[in-house]
């Protein structure tokens, strides 16, 4: 797996979807540039959400709040005492880590020695296995299970309430070890904030402090009465928009999954007070079917839900994903209460309240947040496309099997040789094709090296113009995924793409 994750790495920089940020410079850490295809990808994506969440409900509408908002904001939603991340340092290696995750990823490696114990089982018993028997009956499991429990539900605690110096005991006690030296040598552990802060004004007396924004949320719920009086909105209904979001990061090596620059697409679903336990397991089904639609299959989606919850919530659950390196978090479902709404209006002193007709009654709405992270789902779908096929002569190749409706490029057409006319009928398909979606051309090196660079991109079509073309007007077209290739008419063209390169029911 570490093997394969450095493949994605290098396949997204080689053909143009990420490059380090200012490379030149030897970059900066954990921020990236997304390149000439992987801009189009990440539209596509960011694209795909909004049509389901703004265009295909009714009751959700979407905007563009700005990136820098007044810093009493950061006051109000609680980020500026609570958003913290503990640090601990290593006193040899004078490296830095999140205290929480190294004991995290201790808990979690015990967690796989359960997680063999189980596999080695159900290979034994086959069908009959009955897992949660066996984890309930297995002593060594059950101690396993219990011990990364006791751990987490112990650091859970000392997170807290703030218990810093539980948390330093407990990473003692694990004897854990800093990963790349073994050093046990600790500092205390510290909180750290995550904003990044920045000055609005010219002259240095006069300059405020500001932040950028951590997450795009706020600039929805300071929003929410121009939108719901300009809108003439009924609760319950949904605010959404994507944009930038930022924090300082303490990062482990782990490309664009956790950046200190990042795309958030989020939306807050304002309902009725003791309304918002329906309408969080409704979001939680409505976002799992969601990504499902982009067919990267089942078993590579799971919920986990929160124990631990953020300062704002009192339910959440994560939809994870199996990334290269393990399931990780891919989008957050909250259940945010009123508590955003209620502490505006107290920071600003103005009401932030929803007359019900229905009800004939004022109140501050209750909040369902869906929040996902547009990189990590660029990932997600990036690292789950990319493989590595052999096919029935021996030979392999690399194909990028996105789904087409998200592809950066949809069709690239290619004239068999560079003479005779061919590039010329090659390229007035393109001028045709291009309105309705992103086509390319391409006449160097052979056809099937051709091929094989569309399929690295993931193109899903390829058209090729040959002789027979310019007597009948025909082409074939050569499908990604299968590689079959099928003759058909020029001016079918475009409605057989848009047909596959649309976005499908489901
Ligand atoms: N408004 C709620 C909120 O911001 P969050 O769980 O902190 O909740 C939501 O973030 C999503 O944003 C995450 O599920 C993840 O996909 C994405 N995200 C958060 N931090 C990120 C980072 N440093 N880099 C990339 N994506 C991130």
């Amino acid at each position: 797996p570490e093997d394969f994750f450095k493949n994605v790495i290098s396949h997204a920089k080689e053909y143009g979807f990420i490059f380090p940020s200012s490379e030149v410079y030897d970059g900066l850490s954990a921020v990236y540039d997304y390149g000439q295809n992987g801009a189009e990808l990440k539209k596509n994506l960011r694209e795909y959400w909004w049509k389901a969440m703004v265009q295909l409900h009714d009751n959700i509408v979407g905007i563009d709040a700005a990136i820098l908002m007044h810093p009493t904001t950061w006051k109000a939603s609680g980020h500026v005492d609570a958003f913290n991340d503990p640090l601990i340092d290593n006193k040899d290696s004078k490296k830095r880590f999140r205290a929480d995750t190294l004991v995290e990823d201790f808990a979690e490696k015990i967690n796989q020695k359960a997680q063999k114990e189980i596999d080695k089982a159900r290979e034994r018993f086959g069908d009959a296995f009955d897992e949660e028997q066996f984890v309930a009956t297995n002593a060594r499991v059950k101690e396993y299970k219990d011990k990364q429990k006791a751990i987490l539900t112990r650091l859970a605690h000392s997170l807290e309430n703030n218990l810093l110096a539980d948390v330093k005991a407990l990473i003692e006690e694990l004897e854990i070890a800093d990963p790349d030296t073994g050093s046990k040598n600790w500092t205390d552990v510290r909180q750290f904030n995550l904003m990044f802060g920045t000055k609005l004004g010219a002259s240095a007396e006069n300059a405020m402090d500001l932040y950028l924004r951590p997450e795009t949320a706020q600039g929805i719920f300071v929003n929410f009465l121009n939108v719901q009086k300009s809108g003439r909105m009924k609760v319950p209904f949904g605010i959404a928009q994507t944009g930038k979001a930022f924090r300082n990061e303490i990062v482990a090596r782990q490309f664009i999954f956790r950046m200190r620059e990042f795309e958030q697409m989020e939306m807050q679903f304002f309902v009725r007070p003791g309304d918002e336990m329906k309408w969080y397991e409704y979001w939680k089904e409505t976002r799992l079917k969601w990504h499902l639609s982009l067919g990267l299959g089942r078993e590579n989606y799971r919920f986990h839900d929160h124990e631990k919850l953020a300062h704002y919530a009192n339910a959440a659950a994560d939809i994870e994903f199996k990334f290269p390196f393990g399931f990780k978090e891919l989008e957050g479902i909250h259940s945010r209460t009123d508590f955003d709404l209620k502490a505006h209006e107290e920071y600003s002193g103005k009401k932030l309240q929803y007359f019900d007709p229905e009800l004939n009654e004022n109140y501050t709405p209750y909040v369902v947040e869906t929040s996902v992270g547009l990189d990590r789902l660029f990932l997600a779908v990036f690292s789950n496309s990319l493989k590595e096929e052999t096919l029935e002569d021996g030979s392999t190749r690399t194909v990028l099997a996105l789904p087409a409706v998200v592809s950066p490029i949809k069709a690239a057409v290619l004239p068999l040789v560079k003479k005779d006319g061919l590039p010329e009928l090659a390229k007035s398909i393109v001028e045709d094709l291009k309105w309705d979606f992103n086509v390319t051309y391409d006449e160097k090196d052979a056809v099937g090296r051709r091929y094989r660079r569309q399929d690295a991109l993931g193109t899903p079509f390829c058209i090729t113009v040959d002789h027979q073309s310019l007597e009948d007007k025909t082409v074939t077209i050569r499908h990604r995924d299968s590689m079959k290739q099928d003759r058909v008419s020029v001016s079918s063209l475009r409605s057989l793409i848009l047909e596959e390169v649309g976005m499908h029911r489901w």
